[in-house]
């Protein structure tokens, strides 16, 4: 194939020649690596971390075959395991004992004890606490609700205040809080800010879709609804204006990096969402897109090259940081490349 370039000349007119054109001069091996556009590295990513408050030896989770729930000894070891790989940081869930309707055991118990272990004995890995009330409530919803089965704002926000207040004094760097519950981000800064918090980050679940593909990590942490399902306060799957819109009110309340989740499904809203703000964008690739790519892979259906153009297209669309299911294998394997 030919193409015309134009030329500039000293006239103001143009001079065109024909050359043949060659993209594929820049794909040679050397020269590859010099123009790739996007690096994907372990430090861009966040390792789920469970921690179940019911045992006293780590149990292997069913639906997310190579995980584990850990004790708060055995998360430690794996904290350090991470750390090590190179990984800069953990999200962490847990498991309580008990669940009530307002799941006050989110309050004190296996996460702020797993937060100010880790912290202790490997000061030097970033701790996210995913905050919300869903693995802790005995209806499974993601707040407080009323005989309707309604979320009910204020005192939900005031649940979110305190959890988020208990995980600051465990010592977390950063909070996130997912329930999708309107004006959480505010009422947990100004809190957190009150409580003289305010070295503390926070990462909101800020575009949050009603996804199928959560059910592994329902299934790990027992946090399905009893009735009704999510969709009055997640997002609808066909809506983008309004990521645009969930984001903006979060940075208004002070949100510090944006979190979109599923990943791979909306790989256009990090696009966008990364095109009109300025700000770190996290990607969160879901229980189900790693119960997808690990069942083809475990099948020898994909090799595990599948993770990494998983991985990059997800930064390529904009994220700045990925938590991924795949974090350790990933790491493990660009350490080797
Ligand atoms: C809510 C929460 C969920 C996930 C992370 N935080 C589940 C939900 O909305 O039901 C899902 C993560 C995943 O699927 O990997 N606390």
């Amino acid at each position: 194939m030919t193409t015309s370039y134009a030329l500039p000349t000293s006239s103001l007119n143009v001079r065109l020649i024909n050359v043949p054109v060659r993209p594929a001069r820049l794909r040679q091996k050397g020269i590859r690596t010099l123009v790739r556009e996007t690096s994907l590295q372990a430090q861009d990513l966040i390792c789920p971390l469970f921690v179940d408050e019911n045992l006293r030896t780590p149990a292997p989770i069913r639906s997310l075959p190579g995980f584990c729930r850990h004790t708060v000894e055995t998360a430690v070891r794996e904290a350090a395991d991470i750390l090590e790989l190179d990984i800069p940081a953990v999200i962490v869930f847990g498991m309580p004992r008990d669940k009530d309707e307002t799941g006050s055991s989110a309050l004190s118990g296996v996460v702020q004890d797993t937060i100010c272990a880790i912290k202790t004995s490997v000061p030097e890995l970033t701790i996210i606490a995913d905050t919300c009330l869903c693995e802790y409530t005995s209806h499974g919803h993601c707040g407080i609700i009323d005989e309707a089965g309604v979320i009910r704002t204020e005192p939900t926000l005031d649940m979110l205040q305190r959890i988020a207040t208990s995980y600051a004094r465990a010592g977390v760097d950063i909070v996130a809080p997912s329930g999708m519950i309107d004006g959480m981000v505010g009422a947990i800064r100004s809190k957190l800010d009150e409580e003289r918090f305010d070295a503390v980050s926070l990462m909101p679940y800020a575009v949050k879709y009603c996804s199928s593909f959560y059910d592994p990590f329902r299934d790990a942490v027992d946090s399905k609804c009893t009735f009704g399902d999510r969709s009055a306060y997640q997002m609808d799957p066909a809506n983008s204006n309004e990521a645009v819109r969930e984001v903006r009110l979060d940075l208004e309340e002070g949100a510090d990096i944006i979190m979109i989740k599923p990943a791979l499904p909306y790989l256009d809203i990090i696009y966008r969402v990364k095109q009109t703000f300025d700000v770190p964008i996290a990607a969160y690739s879901v229980s189900g897109e790693y119960a997808m790519l690990r069942a083809a892979i475990d099948k020898g259906q994909l090799t595990d090259e599948a993770i990494f153009e998983t991985l990059l297209s997800i930064k390529r669309a904009g994220a700045d940081m990925i938590i991924s299911y795949f974090a350790k294998e990933a790491a493990r394997g660009l350490a080797s490349r």
